[in-house]
């Protein structure tokens, strides 16, 4: 008989038992799933966990500080944050091909996770032997029968393994789905932003950007993408919609007038979707005046943008993500 008692309970007795006196770490993305998988075994074995999250600067707006506070408040747990910025954005500059993107933020994400984990591994204590993941039970599905599958693009999950790896796994989530996983994080006493977060993609605004990833434009998109998120939040559609990826088309001018004049901005497209799995989409048929409202909002709030688009494709074959 399932409930999430009754795994919690399993998981946090095996848990202690398999781990004993080592230690573990764990990459927190921001995301639901590693944040479960975090808290349950947090709930097992305690300090004997360590966290790690990596900020590389394409978070949204108060993300970090989300997990920074409100997970850490919730769970008590050990936590690391790696401030990463500067390193990704150098990393990045002078890059817009999309593909190049996820390559060059995968592996500046594993270099600063790895480097995170040797730092643990090497103060005093109890041997690291032990890595949990957010694994879900579609995951491992997925990687079983992907033959033949097209790579559209190359999915960079943050929290992604190195190589060469040492590590024994822990994955706590393995045997559930998505809807599961919320209930476990709701019992654990996890907030609510974090248990029903809309899925965001590992390498964040950086694939959000259509152009070159600059602080600049970053800032730009995470006020116009702050505004979407919280008039989509005060119109009661965060369940409705599966996720609104806020495009900044930062290679695209267009010509407006605002106040006193002529202005040649950037527009920003507005990709709400529905969804059961992200395989397929559908285009989200918002209500007019909600978008009016996000409209107005970034035209007037934020600097350099004058026009406001809306992406009515599907998938297929629009991809959700624009990049
Ligand atoms: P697409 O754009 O392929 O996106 O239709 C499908 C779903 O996956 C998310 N997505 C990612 N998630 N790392 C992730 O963890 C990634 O590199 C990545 N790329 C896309 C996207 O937000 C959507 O939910």
């Amino acid at each position: 008989n399932w409930t999430t008692g009754n795994v919690i309970e399993e998981q946090v007795k095996a848990i202690r038992e398999l781990v004993g006196d080592k230690r573990a770490i764990c990459g927190l993305s921001g995301g639901v799933d590693s944040a479960v998988a975090a808290a349950l075994v947090q709930k097992a074995i305690g300090d004997q966990l360590t966290c790690v999250y990596v900020d590389h600067g394409l978070m949204r707006k108060g993300e970090t500080e989300q997990v920074e506070k409100d997970f850490v408040a919730a769970t008590g747990v050990q936590l690391k944050v790696v401030d990463a910025e500067e390193r990704f954005l150098t990393a990045l500059k002078g890059v817009s091909d999309p593909e190049e993107k996820r390559k060059i933020i995968g592996r500046e994400f594993i270099r600063v996770f790895e480097q995170a984990q040797a730092e643990i591994i090497a103060d005093e204590g109890p041997a690291v032997e032990f890595l949990v993941q957010g694994t879900l039970y579609p995951d491992v599905v997925e990687s079983g029968g992907g033959t033949g599958t097209a790579n559209i693009k190359s999915h960079h999950n943050v929290g992604g393994l190195p190589e060469d790896l040492e590590f024994k796994l822990i994955e706590p989530l393995r045997k559930l789905f998505k809807d599961e996983v919320r209930m476990v994080g709701q019992e654990l006493g996890l907030p609510e932003e974090i248990v029903h977060r809309q899925p965001f993609p590992g390498p964040g605004l950086g694939i959000r950007i259509v152009g070159e990833v600059t602080k600049e434009r970053l800032d730009l998109l995470r006020e116009a993408d702050a505004i979407a998120r919280e008039e989509l939040t005060a119109a009661g559609l965060d369940r409705d919609i599966w996720q609104c990826p806020v495009v900044l088309l930062a290679d695209v001018r267009s010509v407006g007038v605002q106040g006193d004049g002529r202005t040649y901005g950037h527009p920003i497209v507005l990709r709400p979707v529905s969804s059961e799995d992200a395989m397929t989409a559908d285009w989200s048929r918002l209500p007019y005046d909600v978008l009016a409202r996000i409209s107005t909002r970034i035209t007037n709030e934020v600097r350099d943008v004058n026009r406001v688009v809306l992406d009515v494709t599907s998938k297929p074959p629009g991809t959700i993500e624009w990049e």
